[in-house]
């Protein structure tokens, strides 16, 4: 592709990602498509000779476009919902162009070293000590798998050499998100050995059922390693009790994950903080910027006050072609993660966090909380609904109050419009609808209607239709 050519497609495609941005609201929140529907419209082998970009860009237009869930859209209220603001999306295309692999400081000395910047900034921002050394993953999934291999690492630093370790157990809550668990999995744990401990009414880890199962593993002469509390989880976004699990960790000198993948960013907050209270007491935290701060996917931060034991836990001869000449101030992330290449990822993170700065990021999340709270509000005032869960931050759970059945149609009837797209999870055995908003451009308006849309959908509907 000649400079020239590429300069007009890329015109075209910044003019089409412009009007995306500006007309979101106009598409439809789910694709209305069938299974296989663009499998059975693309050509079933490819192309033997090339084709014109403009044939290319009219296909995503009209193949690929209908078919998209759109998470960048403001009334994308599932799961996690998240998105990719102006300035992620200008980092991320730069960082594509660039291209570069920085698995070395050598191999790209600015990527290496504007990811241990704008960590540093964003560590600052939440409060964390200064020795916590930060490292970019693709999602906290990866994230928290590193952490759980440095804490076999500390917990039986002979297993990287013989594949061999004594029975390690890892805690979590019942309501840990379950890329823990494969995490352990992964490290060679064992899902057996994963216990999943009983939470309170409000969905947090029972610190005193902590500390029985603890007893018991030591009692039958297991050995436990880790424990992973969750600072906002997926379900309903409960806040384990931190400072009673750091407790109990230091106690029994096993390794402390956090999982803040969504609610870390709410640190940001004055009033929100406290949940990062005890975190300085962690071994190892994951905070996910692709989640709630508008950073594009994919990007997860993963803190750790034992760089060290990272290090060891992946330590091998290095090979010949990896061998660089050392300096105290080059750092070469390969060496504590997994995966050799990495992508420019920072700089993504640094358009975002210069672009918004640390108080227009605050009242964009504030604005979140606000939204849902008063969400939350006016479901609490029909008579109709009910508050699932406790909603300390931007996720609000509630339900019908009627049949699980009835639930679910609800969510179907509302998803299957296009105007909006709501999940659902089970608390206390009971399937809930759960509407969480993380989109910069939502505003209280597309809460509103969608409010609307949900009571008018319901068997004994109250309100109107949107
Ligand atoms: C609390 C929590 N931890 C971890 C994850 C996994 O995140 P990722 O998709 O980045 O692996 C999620 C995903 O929603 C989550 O809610």
């Amino acid at each position: 592709m000649s400079p020239e050519e590429f300069r007009a497609s890329a015109h075209q495609v910044v003019d089409w990602i412009a009007d995306y941005l500006r007309d979101i609201r106009e598409y439809p929140v789910l694709p209305n498509v069938e299974p296989g529907h663009l499998i059975d419209s693309l050509p079933s082998s490819g192309p033997e000779q090339g084709e014109p970009m403009e044939t290319i860009l009219d296909d995503f237009k009209k193949l690929i476009v209908p078919g998209v869930t759109h998470w960048n859209h403001p009334r994308f209220f599932a799961y996690f919902s998240i998105s990719a603001s102006g300035p992620g999306i200008l980092g991320e295309m730069l960082a594509t162009a660039l291209n570069v692999n920085h698995m070395l400081w050598k191999s790209s000395p600015a990527a290496t070293e504007l990811e241990q910047v704008t960590l540093g900034w964003f560590r600052q921002w939440l409060g964390l000590p200064d020795e916590f050394f930060g490292m970019i993953h693709d999602t906290a999934s990866m994230a928290s798998m590193h952490a759980i291999l440095a804490a076999r690492e500390l917990a039986s630093p002979e297993t990287r050499l013989t594949g061999q370790h004594p029975p390690l157990i890892l805690y979590i809550s019942e309501h840990a998100h379950s890329s823990i668990e494969k995490g352990a999995m992964v490290v060679g744990i064992g899902r057996d050995n994963v216990r999943h401990v009983p939470a309170d009414a409000e969905f947090r880890m029972r610190a005193d059922a902590l500390e029985q199962l603890i007893a018991q593993d030591l009692a039958a002469g297991k050995k436990p390693f880790c424990v992973a509390a969750t600072l906002g989880t997926t379900s309903s976004t409960s806040v384990d009790p931190l400072s009673a699990i750091a407790e109990i960790a230091t106690r029994h000198g096993v390794w402390l994950h956090v999982d803040a993948a969504y609610a870390g960013p709410a640190a940001l907050l004055e009033e929100h903080r406290h949940i990062l209270d005890s975190a300085a007491r962690a071994d190892s935290l994951v905070v996910n910027p692709h989640k709630w701060l508008f950073t594009p996917a994919d990007l997860s931060i993963l803190y750790t006050r034992r760089p060290d034991v990272m290090k060891r836990a992946l330590a091998i001869e290095t090979p010949a072609y990896l061998v660089t000449a050392q300096h105290e101030r080059a750092l070469n992330y390969s060496e504590y993660t997994l995966a050799l290449g990495r992508r420019f990822r920072a700089l993504k993170l640094w358009f975002v966090l210069r672009y918004f700065g640390r108080e227009g990021i605050a009242q964009i999340l504030r604005g979140h909380i606000r939204m849902a709270q008063n969400l939350a509000e006016e479901i609490s005032k029909d008579p109709n609904f009910e508050i699932a869960a406790p909603h300390p931050f931007s996720l609000v759970c509630f339900r019908y109050r009627g049949s699980d059945d009835e639930n679910r149609a609800i969510l179907d009837r509302i998803n299957s419009t296009g105007h909006a797209f709501i999940s659902g999870t089970e608390l206390d055995g009971r399937f809930v609808l759960r509407l969480t908003i993380g989109n910069v451009a939502t505003t209280a308006e597309d809460v509103r209607s969608t409010w609307r849309l949900i009571r008018s959908s319901a068997p004994r509907a109250t309100g109107s239709r949107v």
